[in-house]
């Protein structure tokens, strides 16, 4: 079900026209509905009953940050009980900011710099994924230093083809993250002897916007064999992180798994495991829970294809067309019924800005406001400033009721960091 639905010819987020909000507001502008995100948490936590029934623990749930990081969204995850899956400092002090326990923080990611690894420990984070045997060395001895047991597991580098874009796959062997299987079990042998480190189990992850379960079952079960051998080496395993990657339809034909499926395959795959769980969803979370709302400038006739539809958003507001190739639906706010074929692309002064080439979508013309849909993952929070357009708004839609949850930040602003040395006088 959608939460922007168009009704009497406007569409809406939630109860609130669209128009309102450009109008109040001014776009470009990212909407997120509190519906759709509570609606997809609590999905995500029903899809992985079975699964809290067969090992007779609740997982835990640790929203990847990085998808949305908006303070107001990760509140809302914070009160339907998730933790959060972070991967800088500056995503754990947004995640305590936000409500979220330190214990259900999970931090992840194959560069921690040492004052982040600090920062971890002080704040007695839940759970470090080490990625390496010397980020497990570093961490081990800044715990013993401080006088503390750093909480960890060995992430896996299972070399499964998560069958997605390839910037996005991060399972393969060439891919940066994690340990090595061959090498997982003398990593693990070594970091788990450490003072100051408490290895506790294993984690993985192998992509993101993944549309089909089989490479997921394949990691998991070959997870499944190395709990078993580090067992059989000696080790206790509590725990296992399966990371998130569950894709969303950002297109008609694209059929994600549900959650019901991915909960009975992860229960298929984890059965007899005996281990406290922990997942990582992101965009499966905030994915659909957004739009980003703009207004045509104008549309300029196209040389010898179709029209220009020159949007006020750009690839520096939303950079998954540029930067993946991605695929974002592009819809009146007010659908005339009419249909057209166009590039819709931004201001920015590069070909790279253009959401979509040859698109069939609305009939619009200049002044006409449109959604770029799907777009409450890996949309604001991969903005730039290019081309001095500033940050973009943010706004939270509850019912009928709005806030605006992320100022817009003035190129002004961003000018005022800078500084002219005078001995350029
Ligand atoms: N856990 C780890 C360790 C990750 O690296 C990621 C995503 C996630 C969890 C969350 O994955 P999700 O459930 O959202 O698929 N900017 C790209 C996506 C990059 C994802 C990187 N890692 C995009 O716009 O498609």
């Amino acid at each position: 079900m959608t939460h922007f639905p168009i009704r009497d010819g406007v569409m809406h987020a939630e109860d609130l026209p669209l128009s309102r909000i450009a109008s109040e507001i001014g776009t470009p502008v990212y909407v997120y509905s509190r519906a759709a995100l509570e609606t997809r948490a609590r999905e995500f936590r029903a899809g992985l009953a079975p699964v809290a029934e067969q090992s007779g623990r609740e997982p835990l749930l640790a929203f990847a940050v990085k998808a949305n990081p908006n303070l107001a969204v990760l509140r809302i995850l914070a009160n339907e009980g998730y933790g959060a899956d972070v991967v800088s400092g500056g995503e754990l002090i947004r995640a305590l900011a936000a409500g979220i326990p330190a214990d259900k923080i999970v931090f992840s990611g194959v560069g921690k710099s040492r004052a982040e690894l600090i920062l971890g420990l002080e704040k007695g984070i839940g759970q470090f994924n080490i990625e390496s045997r010397e980020e497990g060395r570093e961490l081990a001895e800044l715990a013993a230093s401080l006088g503390l047991q750093a909480q960890a597991t060995l992430r896996i580098n299972p070399d499964v083809d998560a069958k997605t874009h390839e910037k996005i796959s991060t399972g393969k062997a060439e891919n940066k993250f994690g340990i090595p299987m061959v090498h997982a079990r003398e990593a693990y042998r070594e970091l788990a002897a450490l003072d100051g480190l408490s290895l506790r189990g294993v984690a993985i992850h192998i992509g993101s916007q993944l549309l089909d379960l089989e490479p997921l079952e394949t990691a998991f079960a070959k997870t499944g064999q190395l709990v078993a051998q580090l067992r059989e080496d000696g080790h206790t395993i509590t725990h296992v992180d399966l990371g998130g990657g569950l894709g969303v339809a950002y297109k008609a034909g694209e059929i994600p798994p549900t959650m019901a499926e991915y909960g009975a395959m992860v229960a298929r795959a984890t059965e007899g495991w005996d281990v406290q769980l922990a997942f990582e969803p992101g965009r499966v979370i905030a994915g659909e829970a957004g739009v980003l709302l703009t207004r045509i400038v104008r549309v300029k006739r196209g040389g010898n294809g179709p029209p220009f539809v020159i949007v006020d958003a750009a690839m520096n507001d939303l950079a998954r067309p540029a930067l993946y190739g991605a695929w974002h639906d592009f819809d009146a706010v007010e659908p005339s019924g009419e249909r057209m074929t166009a590039n819709i692309v931004g201001p920015i002064c590069e070909t790279g800005d253009t959401f979509a080439r040859d698109r069939e979508c609305d009939a619009v013309q200049s002044g006409d406001l449109a959604v770029f849909r799907t777009a409450g993952a890996y949309g604001a929070t991969m903005a730039s400033s290019y081309n001095s357009r500033g940050f973009i708004a943010e706004v939270l839609v509850d019912g009928d009721r709005h806030a605006v949850v992320a100022d817009r930040i003035d190129p002004a602003a961003i000018m005022d960091a800078e500084r002219v040395p005078d001995w350029l006088d």
